[in-house]
């Protein structure tokens, strides 16, 4: 039976979660894919540093050609994070008939429809399950179970190390740094935390989201963006007292101005009504509601980072693109992404 051959671009958090879930699940994912899955080669910067136990030392490179231009390697996983050279090497990989899993919210936001619209010349499909939501199936959702209805709003937190800190202030009385450094330690955190407790990391998924969701084209500078880090534990304590949590949250929706149909777009923190369902979403967890004009609200909540969650993600995305070119169907999630030019909606008039 033919193996499918991964290249993992990247073995931190991520990378080390897909390692350990691949060979834990090795029976079952054959059964599933239709062949057996196998880590070929795994590129890093440090040939020397501790990695997951099992992964043979002459699996690891650091030069990125080594598994790029292998053409035995069939399905290329970028789990390296940054745009460059992550962005390079994606192209590489699809220009040479690949199907690319990214885990990469940053390197969608910024060049997303335009890695999308060269996976879909190529032949090859371009998933990105982990970019959102760590292991909920969000980007599934709207790619394949939402796609009969039509998404008017979404709200969610989607930041795992903000809602982590957030909630380790509240209940534990805990400080804004000592609360960060645990989510660092937890493999929750961006390898820059600022783009996490800045609210850049929530903008760039808000920009994924609103690509499927809305079939949105949006420049990722153009949200309003706002982080948790001028939070102060008084902040915690009157919302409290008033009968509400401090939650950071994600917002997007379609509203028309002067007859125009355009789009709303913000990240920021926001009092939400301690009995609420998203006032209760603690910890590491995410949850995303999606309302469709059919359907209504939808809500989807789960574990938003850290190695194994988000590896279920990854390894998901795995299994379909391998599975896809072992039958020749390659390219099908690509085409389901459809994008127009967006108009971004003012945000100083509404409410939050
Ligand atoms: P990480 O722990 O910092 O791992 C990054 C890996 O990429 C490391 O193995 C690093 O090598 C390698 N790397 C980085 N730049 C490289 C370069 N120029 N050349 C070769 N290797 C390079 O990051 P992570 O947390 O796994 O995140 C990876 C991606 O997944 C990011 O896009 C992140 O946003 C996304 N993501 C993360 C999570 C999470 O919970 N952490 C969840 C969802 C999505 P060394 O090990 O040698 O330094
Ligand atoms: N740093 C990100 C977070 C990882 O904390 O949500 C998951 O995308």
């Amino acid at each position: 039976m033919k193996t499918v051959r991964l290249g993992l671009l990247g073995c931190g958090t991520v990378g080390g979660g897909v390692v350990r879930l691949i060979r834990e699940n090795a029976s079952v994912l054959a059964t599933r894919v239709g062949a057996p899955l196998e880590i070929a080669k795994v590129l890093v910067r440090d040939p020397n540093k501790d990695r997951v136990p099992g992964l043979e030392r002459d699996r690891i490179t650091t030069d990125a050609a080594a598994v790029l231009d292998d053409p035995s390697i069939d399905v290329v996983v970028e789990v390296l994070g940054g745009v460059e050279p992550a962005k390079g090497y994606v192209e590489r990989a699809i220009d040479s008939g690949r199907s690319v899993v990214t885990a990469n919210k940053m390197l969608l936001a910024v060049h997303g429809p335009e890695l999308v619209e060269r996976a879909e010349k190529a032949g090859v499909d371009l998933a990105f399950e982990a970019s959102v939501g760590g292991g909920i199936p969000v980007i599934r959702t709207l790619r394949e179970a939402l796609t009969s209805d039509s998404v008017t709003r979404l709200c969610g937190i989607v930041n795992g190390t903000s809602n982590y800190i957030l909630t380790r202030m509240r209940q534990d009385g805990m400080p804004f740094a000592t609360a960060l450094r645990e989510a660092q330690d937890k493999g929750y955190a961006e390898a820059d935390p600022g783009l996490d407790v800045d609210g850049g990391d929530a903008a760039h998924k808000l920009v994924v989201l609103a690509m499927l969701a809305f079939g949105a084209r949006v420049p990722h500078e153009a949200v309003y963006t706002e982080g948790i880090r001028d939070i102060e534990p008084i902040d915690h304590e009157f919302a409290a007292r008033f009968g509400y949590t401090v939650k950071h949250l994600a917002i997007g929706q379609v509203r028309e101005v002067h007859g125009k149909k355009s789009v709303e777009l913000r990240v920021h923190p926001a009092l939400l009504p301690a009995h609420t369902t998203l006032a209760n979403v603690n910890g590491v967890l995410n949850a995303i509601l999606l309302e469709g004009r059919a359907l209504g609200p939808c809500l989807l909540s789960g574990r938003g980072a850290g190695d194994l969650p988000t590896a279920v993600s990854v390894v998901a995305d795995v299994v379909d693109v391998a599975g896809a070119r072992l039958s020749g169907a390659g390219g099908r999630m690509t085409r389901s992404v459809r994008l127009a030019e967006t108009h971004l909606a003012p945000i100083d008039d509404v409410e939050c």
